[in-house]
């Protein structure tokens, strides 16, 4: 059985999906860099270890990567998992947990990395958006994407509904996402991509919302 470690910054929507999924695995412990994270109570609550290891108590980045690393390492994880934990992590950090270190973005990367995606994607005018779940390296928003959700952009959105549409597919697909790793069936190949082992399945690595007219 793979043990995870969930590293999250607030609410902890998708740790909780990630949860209550009953995944073959164990969730070791939950990680905050913010006190006040709401998704620790909630992580609590569900029996599991947390920890906060605040930012604030850190003047340089590496200082606070690695007393983070050294928290995370304590529960020994085969797997970590960034769940809306809002810190840029330094390459040391990234290059250990390398091949094991998964995030989700509210995008349909490459296009809008970063912070806002929502208000991005509805300036821009973009007709389909989404979410990513990827492989974390040192690039911000960057490394093999393992899956993705597509939804409408939809007449009169605006950020909050567009987002709410995105975060039910993020709890879909970041389950799925972890549910192939602990099954082993995640190969990233030589050129930087994922494959999926045992997959017939051409369009295994993308789900699209209910939202779509069909
Ligand atoms: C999610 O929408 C996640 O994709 C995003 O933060 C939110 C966290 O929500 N992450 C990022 O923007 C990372 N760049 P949650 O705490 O309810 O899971």
């Amino acid at each position: 059985m793979k043990k995870i470690v969930i590293l999250i910054s607030g609410r902890g929507s998708n740790m909780q999906a990630i949860v209550a999924a009953g995944l073959p695995a164990t969730i070791a412990a939950v990680i905050s860099n913010e006190p006040s994270a709401a998704g620790l109570a909630t992580a609590a609550a569900h029996g599991i270890a947390t920890c906060v290891v605040d930012h604030r108590g850190y003047r340089e980045r590496t200082e606070f990567d690695d007393v983070l690393a050294d928290a995370i390492d304590a529960f020994g994880p085969d797997l970590v998992i960034l769940a809306g934990f809002m810190r840029i992590l330094t390459a040391p950090f990234v290059d250990r947990y390398a091949g094991r270190l998964l995030n989700i973005h509210p995008s349909l990367l490459p296009a809008f990395p970063g912070l806002h995606t929502h208000r991005r994607a509805l300036e821009a005018g973009v007709k389909v958006h989404g979410c990513s779940v990827h492989f974390v390296t040192p690039e911000l928003d960057h490394g093999p994407i393992v899956l993705q959700a597509a939804v409408p952009v939809l007449p009169g959105d605006n950020e909050d509904t567009l987002a709410a549409r995105v975060l039910e597919q993020e709890h879909r697909i970041y389950v799925q996402a972890i549910r192939w790793f602990c099954e082993d069936r995640i190969k990233i190949t030589p050129q930087g991509t994922v494959a999926l082992l045992n997959q017939k399945s051409a369009t295994a690595h993308v789900l699209l919302s209910p939202d779509f007219d069909s």
